[in-house]
């Protein structure tokens, strides 16, 4: 792309893509898009208005009328919230309405780091460097579970290793833009990894691939 960089990042479920793409936003000067947020908006309005959310119409209105305050409502990181946006972004019709919000916040200079499910592969295929940045399971449930207890949810460990499982298959086996590996993404293992020594091995590939003084502060 002319005069942007444009980095993905996609994985499973809190895998710790938006913890890396947060600090690589900061690093880069470039901005940074959680997308899963945008979903996670679409799935609060569908519950606030009592829609269903096996109702592809009714959600694609919903996602259609999306404006950018609706990222920053509360509750949006709760359980029940994650579990019904990945209900909502199985409709096409859906994701279709909320593409063009992610080409446009990553088409602004100077571009952004994107972290989601589908930014390598459908969103930005032409990415300037992918990441997909994965997790062995457990791990993942249990950074989530304490990340949702210190946000003061009541939740035992085996509700969330489950809500994850299962929405790791709802993502990965949709029909539309499935959760997948980029054939040309750089695959990082966060199971034995710290976000410190994630950023930092990410922060490597980075300089090698993009040039240090072209994006690094
Ligand atoms: O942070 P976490 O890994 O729990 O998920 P998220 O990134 O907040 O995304 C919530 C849900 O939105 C995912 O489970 C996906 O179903 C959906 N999503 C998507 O379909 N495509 C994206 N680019 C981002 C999120």
């Amino acid at each position: 792309m002319d005069g942007v960089i444009v980095i993905a990042v996609d994985g499973p479920v809190a895998a710790g893509k938006g913890t890396l793409a947060r600090h690589m936003a900061t690093r880069t000067g470039l901005r940074h898009l959680d997308s899963g947020m945008i979903y996670r908006a679409v799935a609060a309005l569908v519950l606030e208005a009592g829609d269903d959310a096996g109702n592809a119409q009714a959600c694609r209105q919903r996602a259609e009328r999306l404006v950018a305050a609706d990222l920053e409502r509360p509750g949006l990181r709760d359980q029940e919230i994650g579990s019904v946006s990945s209900r909502i972004a199985a409709h096409r019709e859906v994701r279709a309405a909320l593409v063009e919000f992610q080409r446009r916040f990553g088409a602004t200079p100077p571009g952004a780091v994107i972290d989601g499910r589908d930014i390598g592969t459908v969103v930005f295929p032409d990415a300037d460097l992918k990441f997909f940045v994965t997790a062995h399971v457990r791990a993942r449930a249990e950074r989530r579970h304490r990340e949702l207890v210190s946000r003061g949810e009541t939740i035992d460990f085996h509700s969330v290793l489950h809500e994850i499982s299962e929405r790791d298959r709802r993502d990965s086996e949709r029909t539309w833009a499935p959760l997948r590996q980029a054939d040309d993404a750089v695959v990082i293992d966060t199971t034995a990894l710290d976000a410190r020594a994630v950023a930092e091995k990410a922060l490597d590939i980075v300089r090698q691939r993009l040039g240090a003084a072209s994006v690094l502060s």
